[in-house]
């Protein structure tokens, strides 16, 4: 699979009044083309923060981003992301990159109809006039299922469920026809049928559109439904990577094994277990594994760096304990 983002040792340094808050401290991970990868982790690792890097949506006044974010374009020249000006990045959003939030639908106004708004997008991409948008507008809604789409055009927000706004955001978000499509948290106020059909609709839209998805989640039974491949981060680093059935199936990092055993899953039977404990002060210093202190396997080893082990060519994890089921 040809690489189609690879971002090397992204940090975000965010300067508030009270310090300089470091939410990403070193990612590296990469999207193939056309290929569903996660981010998984718990509230605060970091992981919105890595997705809106990608896109440009610091506010760059009191953000320093440092590392690389290495894209293709369709024209198969790369450019770091990471380099780019507010201007150049206009020319990415849309086209090539698009992004899909939890509360996307909160960015529609709720006194213009769906359909104009969706009309408005589309013509801010394409070179057609208003009645085209509209039959394209029709055609969007029916590719992600919804059904009787000239009447649904004629809705105003308010007058959708929360599952049908999220499909007219995920259709507004393609319109564009985007190689990578960044989703955040794109199903968590959403019922549980719901949630699986709007993951369903994603996989679909991937495989027919050979459109990359980089999905960010909490919840690894979202992880497990639609990811080729997932990254888990913890305090602003990545503790594990490999494919989804590699750390759901045989879990190499302490944090993730932990949590795993936290997070809701249809699968999971009985009681569930929390992780006991909270992440590194975000305005703090890192020393060896930043799990250590909450590890019940933490060692000597766990205090100094720990290096990256690989256990596939596909499967890595910063553990000193790597696979051991003891100790
Ligand atoms: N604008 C900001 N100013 C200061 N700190 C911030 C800012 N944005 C994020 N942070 C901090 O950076 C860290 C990472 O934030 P981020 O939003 O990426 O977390 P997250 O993994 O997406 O969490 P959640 O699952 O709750 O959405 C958190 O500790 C957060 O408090
Ligand atoms: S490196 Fe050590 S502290 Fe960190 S998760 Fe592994 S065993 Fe626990
Ligand atoms: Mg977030």
């Amino acid at each position: 699979m040809d690489k189609l983002l690879e971002i090397k040792d992204l940090s975000v340094r965010l300067l508030t009044a009270y310090g300089v808050a470091r939410g990403v401290r070193g990612v590296s991970l990469e999207v193939g083309e056309g290929e569903i990868v996660g981010i998984v982790g718990e509230s605060g690792c970091g992981k919105t923060l890595t997705a809106k890097s990608v896109l440009g949506l610091h506010n760059a006044e009191r953000t320093e981003v440092g590392g690389q974010m290495i894209y293709r374009l369709k024209s198969g020249e790369t450019v770091d992301l990471a380099a780019l000006s507010q201007r150049d990045f206009q020319k990415i959003r849309g086209g090539e990159i698009s992004m899909v939030l939890q509360d996307s639908s909160t960015s529609l106004s709720p006194i213009i109809t769906v359909g104009r708004q969706m009309e408005d997008v589309i013509l801010a991409h394409r070179d057609i006039k208003r009645p085209e948008a509209r039959a394209v507008a029709a055609e969007l809604l029916e590719s992600v299922g919804i059904s009787e789409p000239q009447m649904r055009l004629k809705c105003l927000p308010g007058e959708l469920s929360g599952g049908q706004l999220q499909r007219i955001c995920i259709a507004m978000a393609i319109s564009s026809e985007p190689r990578l499509l960044l989703c955040d948290e794109p199903t968590t106020a959403l019922d549980s049928v719901t949630q699986a059909q709007i993951l369903a609709l994603l996989k679909k839209l991937s495989k027919e559109r050979n459109m990359a998805v980089l999905i960010v989640t909490h919840n690894f039974s979202v992880v497990k439904r639609i990811c080729d491949r997932v990254y888990v981060m913890y305090a602003g680093l990545i503790a594990e990577s490999g494919t989804a059935d590699e750390v759901t199936k045989s879990p190499k990092h302490r944090y993730t094994a932990d949590l795993l055993k936290s997070i809701p899953d249809a699968e999971t039977k009985g009681r569930l277990e929390s992780v006991a404990g909270a992440l590194p002060d975000v305005y703090g210093d890192i020393a060896g594994c930043p799990y250590a202190p909450r590890c019940k396997s933490a060692c000597e080893g766990c205090l100094k760096s720990v290096p990256v082990t690989e256990f596939t060519p596909t499967h890595f994890a910063a553990c000193v304990k790597g696979g051991g089921q003891n100790g």
